[in-house]
């Protein structure tokens, strides 16, 4: 792209997803309450949230960009860059480092190919980063991937854990 071309923002509210969106609001006080679900409707159909989408969500909601931004980036879930087909969340914190969470990251980032925390893999397949306490301390390591819970995850479980993951 020359550097006079310019980024046309595709718009995320339109057709289905707008509908969605729509078949909320009697559900929510006001439309501000629909900030959280609009941010997953973003994602669901674009698989990350741009700057164009946060500006379109806060358009639709009333808010301000800066708003919807804090929101975005404040909560580990949203992601704000592309990511690979499945997302996963190891947590690091002190109680699961004690337990091996550093080991079961390592193993993580080795068996995905993702080369490093935050990166993805160059096959697109998965991108993993390391999350604060993810409530689940008494089973180190606990470990998200995509909608799934998975505990008491050992560095020796891992192949098999991604295997479910194509
Ligand atoms: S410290 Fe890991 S789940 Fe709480």
């Amino acid at each position: 792209m020359s550097a006079h071309e310019t980024v046309v923002h595709d718009p995320v509210f339109g057709g289905v997803v707008l509908a969605k969106l729509e078949a909320l609001y009697p559900q929510y006080p006001d439309k501000r309450s629909l900030l959280l679900p609009a941010l997953w409707l973003v994602q669901e159909a674009r698989g990350w949230i741009s700057d164009g989408s946060i500006t379109e969500v806060a358009g639709q909601l009333g808010l301000t960009p800066a708003y919807v931004r804090g929101v975005v980036t404040f909560y580990t879930m949203y992601h704000t860059h592309p990511v690979g087909r499945h997302f996963i969340q190891v947590c690091t914190t002190s109680p699961c480092g004690i337990c091996g969470a550093e080991d079961v990251a390592r193993a993580l980032v080795q068996h995905t190919g993702c080369g490093d925390l935050g990166a993805t893999s160059a096959d697109g397949r998965f991108t993993v980063i390391e999350v604060e306490c993810l409530g689940a301390c008494g089973f180190a390591t606990p470990v998200i991937i995509d909608d799934d819970f998975i505990d008491s995850v050992t560095p020796e479980r891992v192949p098999e854990i991604l295997a479910r993951y194509p």
